[in-house]
């Protein structure tokens, strides 16, 4: 039997729909959320990230400015322009998209961002947060897989969770987050050693590699959920996760399509994140 597609667009606008209602009522009392997105060059991909980040807080009544700078920047530059919108109070979020030119320092750029506005959950006191379960900031990509599991009804106590990955910004957040939802977790990655074995037993298989189509009906359980953060190009310029749509559904019982499902989800949960570090600010 093929497995159910996962209808991310239907979810992403339940939660948008939400999430317009609650920046209006703030916006009632006198307060729009603010998020301020800096990119750095000009790789394309990241260009496109961006748009997509300012026109979804453009649709919920965000009020969002872009810091486009040139690929040049010098890292106290950037620093400076992040001391600016730490200080900054229409500014609740902050977002430094990643990768950076390699000479700046990414990591210095990280622990320059006020904790209380790191809306990717990035800097080390949120880590630190979710790692010990105080709550606080969500990383966005993982804390969107944990909302699609919940609204199409998965429980996850007690079942076994495998995410393939360990990246800081996926794989490792990811874990612990399924780890809160009391799953037993495991994370595979590139030196596992008979990974298939492993991915075969899980009920909730999450890849994050980012090489395309590398989970095939072979890895997975029957009737497992499987859900696909990677975005690959192909050489035929189509859009493609980790996982291999058309086997992979052979196997499983429920799946998420590639685009149009994990991505949007990434963006929802950063404008969450951008409303409650406003309504943190108000209260
Ligand atoms: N680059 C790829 N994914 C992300 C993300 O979630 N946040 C930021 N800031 N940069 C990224």
């Amino acid at each position: 039997m093929a497995a159910e597609r996962i209808n991310g667009k239907q979810i992403v606008a339940e939660i948008r729909e939400q999430i317009s209602q609650e920046v209006q009522s703030l916006k009632d009392k006198g307060i729009q959320p603010g998020l301020a997105v800096v990119l750095v060059g000009d790789d394309p991909a990241s260009a496109v990230y961006v748009r997509n980040k300012a026109k979804s807080c453009a649709d919920v009544g965000i009020h969002s400015e872009v810091y486009r700078l040139p690929a040049e920047t010098s890292q106290s530059e950037l620093l400076q322009l992040i001391g600016k919108l730490n200080a900054d109070s229409h500014i609740h979020g902050i977002l430094v998209q990643l990768p950076l030119p390699a000479h700046i320092n990414e990591d210095a750029v990280i622990d320059a961002i006020s904790p209380d506005k790191d809306v990717d959950c990035f800097h080390p006191v949120n880590v630190g947060n979710l790692m010990i379960g105080k709550p606080g900031m969500l990383p966005c990509t993982p804390a969107g897989v944990i909302e699609v599991l919940k609204k199409i009804g998965i429980s996850i106590e007690g079942k076994h969770a495998v995410v393939v990955g360990r990246s800081n910004i996926v794989g490792k957040p990811m874990a612990m987050l399924l780890l809160r939802e009391n799953a037993t977790v495991t994370v595979c990655h590139s030196r596992t050693p008979n990974m298939e074995e492993i991915t075969k037993q899980a009920d909730i298989l999450v890849v994050a590699v980012g090489r395309a189509q590398m989970i095939e009906a072979r890895h997975i359980k029957p009737g497992a959920v499987v859900i696909d953060v990677g975005m690959n190009r192909l050489d035929n310029g189509k859009l493609t996760g980790d996982v291999h749509y058309d086997d992979a559904a052979q196997v499983a019982g429920y799946i998420t399509p590639v685009p149009g499902c994990v991505g949007p989800m990434t963006i929802t949960m950063l404008l969450q994140n951008t409303l409650q570090a406003a309504k943190n600010k108000a209260s």
